[in-house]
């Protein structure tokens, strides 16, 4: 059977998309279904290339028994080819993704991670980097609930 390649998106790759990507992958394996997909993210920014996340990302996802494994990294044009699923965490970096050359047929495969949230209490995943901890676990909560509901949409038949 042919994976899902879902892509996650954020400015720096250091906070947001990194731990959507962690929390994805964390909920995959509890429902025994982690062969079906192929799970990445990325930055619109080039600041954080070769970084691994934030510190303060590590800790907050940590103490929900989360381990994050990545390397940071940009986006690239062809990324919008190979996923079927480009998940951008705020407006910004959907406005950034649209900067890049894309294809007609790639628009429908571009979406926002909130569009995803069963709360619905805002378009956005806030940013956490110049903020305190609250923030980390802000974000945290959001995609918790964004990306099981997300996982609940892709894998419904
Ligand atoms: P992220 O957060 O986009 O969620 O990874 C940020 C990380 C770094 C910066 C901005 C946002 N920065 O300006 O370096």
């Amino acid at each position: 059977m042919e994976r899902k390649k879902i892509l996650f998106v954020c400015l720096g790759n250091i906070c947001r998309s990194p731990l959507a990507e962690a929390i994805f992958k964390h909920k995959l394996k509890q429902r025994g279904i982690e062969d079906q997909f192929e799970v990445d993210s990325c930055g619109t920014a080039n600041y954080h290339i070769g970084d691994p996340p934030d510190t303060r990302t590590i800790a907050n996802a940590q103490r929900q028994g989360i381990t994050i494994d990545h390397i940071g990294r940009q986006l690239q044009p062809i990324d919008l080819d190979y996923y079927d699923l480009i998940v951008a965490m705020d407006k910004s970096n959907l406005a950034n993704i649209f900067k890049l050359q894309y294809k007609e047929e790639q628009i429908g495969k571009i979406t926002l991670m909130r569009e995803y949230d069963p709360l619905q209490n805002g378009e956005e995943v806030p940013d956490p980097y110049y903020g305190g901890e609250k923030g980390f676990q802000t974000v945290f909560e959001i995609l918790d609930r964004s990306t099981e509901a997300l996982i609940d949409k892709l894998t419904s038949k």
